[in-house]
């Protein structure tokens, strides 16, 4: 076991990180989904991302935000992704335990979505979450995201192992952010087994004229080049600024809602 180290540095990502967070995310996109790059500075620029540095380069992010489907006493953690070489080294358990500690005292719950079939749920179980529901991921793709939560204020060296879901806060539902498609949460029971419980099918899909809103998915669909053509069949106005970064819509694309830079106005 590699032992802990206090003195590894993290500091908060700038814009001038963003080049290599979006390196570090589409060569884990898989794992962390992905954010267009105009996003990542919004959230750079807003103190939300929190780097860890290896002999002073970056080697490692967390995105995190204090607030989750409206909810100022639970925070989510979109993205925390260690570069490989940089594993095991304890850089993740800083970065989460970093986020948690910077969150304001209303916060109670610290949560996140991930991919059921990845090796980070075992990094999340020992870092003292809860695996608390599941839900459906994208039609195209079938994964199933598993909803972990913890606690804040309880150190995850101390986590009751006999704790279960129902004492944590679970969405009753998502809207997938980047995935057009509501997906019902299954909240897990007392003695279910998160690798196995089969979640809700995704309910039909709906209008996009339907307000989308939330999380970023594990899996999140990447979003493609900005276009402003006749791709852009319908542009769907969202109101909630910590849901949607400035200058940035969203926009259904081929059955599909993106996250992209809103194209100028017409003259
Ligand atoms: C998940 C991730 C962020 C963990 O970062 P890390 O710096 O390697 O994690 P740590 O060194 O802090 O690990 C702490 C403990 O978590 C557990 N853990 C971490 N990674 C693990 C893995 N791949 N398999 C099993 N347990 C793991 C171990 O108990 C580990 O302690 P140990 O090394 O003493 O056994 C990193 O593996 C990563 O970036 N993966 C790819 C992206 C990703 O999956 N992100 C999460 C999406 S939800």
């Amino acid at each position: 076991m590699v032992a802990a180290r206090p003195e590894a540095p993290l500091r908060k990502a700038t814009a001038a990180d963003v080049h290599f967070l979006d390196y570090l995310q589409e060569r884990h996109a898989h794992e962390v989904g992905y954010l267009p790059r105009r996003a990542l500075e919004y959230y750079c620029e807003k103190g939300q991302v929190w780097l860890a540095l290896e002999n002073g380069a970056p080697a490692g992010y967390l995105l995190g935000q204090d607030r989750y489907y409206k909810r100022s006493d639970v925070g989510i953690i979109f993205q925390a992704c260690i570069q490989y070489d940089a594993r095991r080294r304890l850089l993740g358990t800083l970065l989460v335990e970093a986020y948690i500690a910077s969150l304001p005292p209303g916060v109670k719950q610290v949560c996140l979505w991930c991919a059921r079939d990845i090796e980070a749920n075992l990094f999340w179980q020992s870092m003292g979450f809860t695996p608390a529901a599941v839900r459906a991921g994208s039609r195209s793709k079938g994964r199933v995201h598993v909803f972990w939560a913890r606690r804040v204020g309880t150190p995850s060296a101390q986590v009751d192992a006999s704790e279960c879901a129902p004492s944590l806060w679970v969405p009753g539902e998502t809207r997938g952010g980047l995935m057009r498609e509501l997906r019902p949460v299954r909240v897990l029971a007392p003695g279910d087994d998160w690798e196995h419980v089969t979640p809700p099918p995704p309910a039909q899909p709906r209008s996009a004229a339907v307000t989308p809103a939330s999380t970023v998915a594990p899996d999140a669909e990447r979003a493609p080049a900005p276009s402003a053509g006749p791709a852009l069949q319908r542009i769907v106005a969202t109101g909630s600024p910590w849901l949607l970064p400035p200058g940035m819509i969203r926009i259904a694309v081929g059955g599909c809602l993106r996250l992209v830079p809103r194209p100028p106005n017409p003259k």
